[in-house]
């Protein structure tokens, strides 16, 4: 329940509700950039690099029109990236009348061709697609390059340019290969780079992301975490008023913020609800309730239902299977325990913005309908319960940071996350008692000797997957013929995509010995070195 990047629902399918959503408060979204998606792998990283800005920002559709957006009163629109080229058939376009908006328009990359094209501009391939280091020459210093030097190194990613300029346009900055890597154009308020100013290998991006929102779109930088705890907490009150709301517990950040929040706003009207099913990791249990019960005092149950999960697992294999009989084993639970709270009226989920995008929902405009495609899904409907989601504007850093502001310990708010299946989906094949005592050891070694190395910061997940196989090994004199784990260490920013950490030899090293040494039918430990794509993170 604590990963808010699920990918893969503990339930069966993605449901919808039409359950009402109490969001944040909304005056807090008063000043906001709009970023629009034209299928840019980037465009969640824009629209975390405006809010570190202090600016609100959402992405929508590429396809939004005009008027919505007037409605909507943008303080400016930011055109992502994108794969396609801007003179294919089927290349998604926007609405033209945005650039007559007044709006000031940021087009980045496919952004930028697009713009350039609508606005008279030509766009070609290139003679070599450009992807990497590009050494930028600023001809202008003004507002967009304000306070830059005369040469920036850019990460460039594409295939096509602009060739030819529109005569509305003018030339900002160039690369030995792009002769118009920024432009603007001379009356309306509209830029183009061809670069990436959001990924952190353009020196200076940010910088110039704060240009573009306060030299140009003027912004007020009214985006702040404090405010969002503080006015939340209000709005929260508002609308729960003197009912009870119930909130699904799991020790992650996302759901401890939601829990702290909650708390922080109702107090003992809160009920919260653990639920053990056997499937979490070497004492979790006993942390969650200790955590917990260190920093509120609100009501919490904990349901043990160990027997009941790993029940529903017995002799299944099948990944998906196993994913399955969890999510309605979970439900089941969950629904025993919210019958016996009285006057409970409202589910809190630690619903994250990331989510809302990835179920489509945001892409479709702030009222759309939201699928629960992960956490308790399908739970509001079957209960009967509205849905309170406080941080569903909210990107995992900035949840972090929440914590922090609510006074949770850095160690909860840092943990590295955890999937709702739990250790069932790192337990490959059929899931036992004894395979899952064999992997908490491991899992617990594992975890430990990242933290002694100071290294679990820097490492976005770190776990051990039980392997179905044995192998053949020697110990002291005599054979073995014993099981074998796999480390699974990445490092990501958004778990959509991830490369394997590269650790130490040394600590690899005793990750091993002391795996093989303390934990009794392992004899052998494997380094997953695969990327997502094409691997995933879990194993099942
Ligand atoms: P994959 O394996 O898809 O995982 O690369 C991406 C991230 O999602 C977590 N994960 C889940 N979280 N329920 C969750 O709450 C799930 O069913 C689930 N499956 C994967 C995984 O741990 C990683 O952080």
């Amino acid at each position: 329940m604590n990963n808010s990047t699920a990918n893969r629902s503990t339930s069966e399918s993605p449901s919808t509700t039409t359950a009402s959503n109490t969001n944040t408060a909304p005056d807090l979204l008063s000043e906001r950039v709009l970023v629009l998606d034209f299928g840019s792998q980037y465009a969640q990283l824009i629209a975390r690099r405006i809010r570190e800005q202090n600016v609100y920002c959402e992405i929508v559709r590429h396809d939004i029109s005009a008027e919505t957006i007037r409605a909507r009163k943008p303080a400016a629109i930011v055109f992502s990236g994108g794969p396609s080229s801007v003179y294919e058939a089927n290349a998604p376009k926007c609405d033209p009348n945005i650039f007559h908006l007044g709006i000031p328009v940021l087009g980045i990359c496919y952004g930028m061709q697009l713009a350039s094209q609508a606005l008279g501009g030509r766009v070609e391939p290139c003679n070599r697609r450009e992807f990497g280091r590009a050494r930028l020459q600023v001809k202008s210093m003004e507002k967009l390059f304000a306070g830059f030097p005369h040469e920036i190194d850019v990460w460039m990613s594409h295939g096509d340019q602009v060739r030819d300029l529109a005569n509305d346009f003018e030339t900002l900055a160039s690369t030995p290969t792009c002769p118009h890597a920024a432009v603007r154009h001379k009356t309306l308020p509209i830029y183009g780079l061809q670069f990436h100013p959001e990924v952190s290998h353009t020196s200076l991006g940010s910088t110039l992301i704060h240009n573009f929102l306060y030299n140009i779109a003027h912004c007020e930088g009214r985006w702040h975490l404090s405010d969002f705890a503080n006015r939340s907490i209000e709005h929260i009150r508002d609308v729960v008023g003197s009912d009870r709301v119930i909130c699904g517990l799991s020790g992650g950040v996302d759901s401890s913020v939601t829990a702290a929040l909650l708390y922080k706003a109702i107090g003992p009207q809160l009920t919260c609800i653990l639920i053990d099913n056997g499937l979490l990791r070497k004492d979790e249990q006993g942390a969650v309730i200790s955590e917990f019960t260190n920093h509120f005092q609100a009501d919490l149950r904990v349901v043990n239902a160990s027997d009941r999960f790993l029940g529903d697992l017995a002799g299944i294999k099948d990944p998906q299977e196993k994913r399955r009989r969890i999510g309605h084993a979970f439900i089941d639970c969950f629904k025993a325990e919210a019958e016996k709270i009285n006057g409970a009226k409202y589910l809190a989920q630690g619903t994250l913005y990331p989510d809302v995008i990835e179920s489509g929902a945001a892409l479709d405009g702030p009222a759309a309908t939201i699928k629960l495609h992960h956490n308790v899904g399908g739970l509001p409907e079957q209960l009967g319960f509205e849905l309170i989601e406080p941080l569903r504007d909210l990107f995992k850093d900035e949840v972090r940071k929440l914590g922090v502001e609510l006074g949770l310990p850095e160690h909860l708010v840092w943990r590295h996350p955890f999937p709702g299946p739990g250790l069932a989906v790192r337990c490959l094949g059929e899931v036992t008692k004894d395979k899952l005592d064999i992997l908490r050891e491991a899992d617990e070694i594992v975890v430990s000797e990242i933290k002694n190395a100071n290294l679990y910061r820097q490492t976005s997940q770190a776990f051990v997957v039980l392997l179905e196989s044995q192998s053949v090994g020697v110990m002291g004199d005599a054979r073995t013929y014993e099981r074998a784990v796999a480390v699974r260490c990445v490092n990501t920013d958004d778990f959509m995509t991830a490369d394997w950490s590269h650790l130490p030899y040394d600590l690899l090293a005793k990750i091993s010995t002391r795996i093989i040494n303390e934990v009794r039918g392992v004899n052998r430990v494997c380094y997953d070195i695969s990327s997502k794509p094409p691997a995933t993170i879990e194993w099942e």
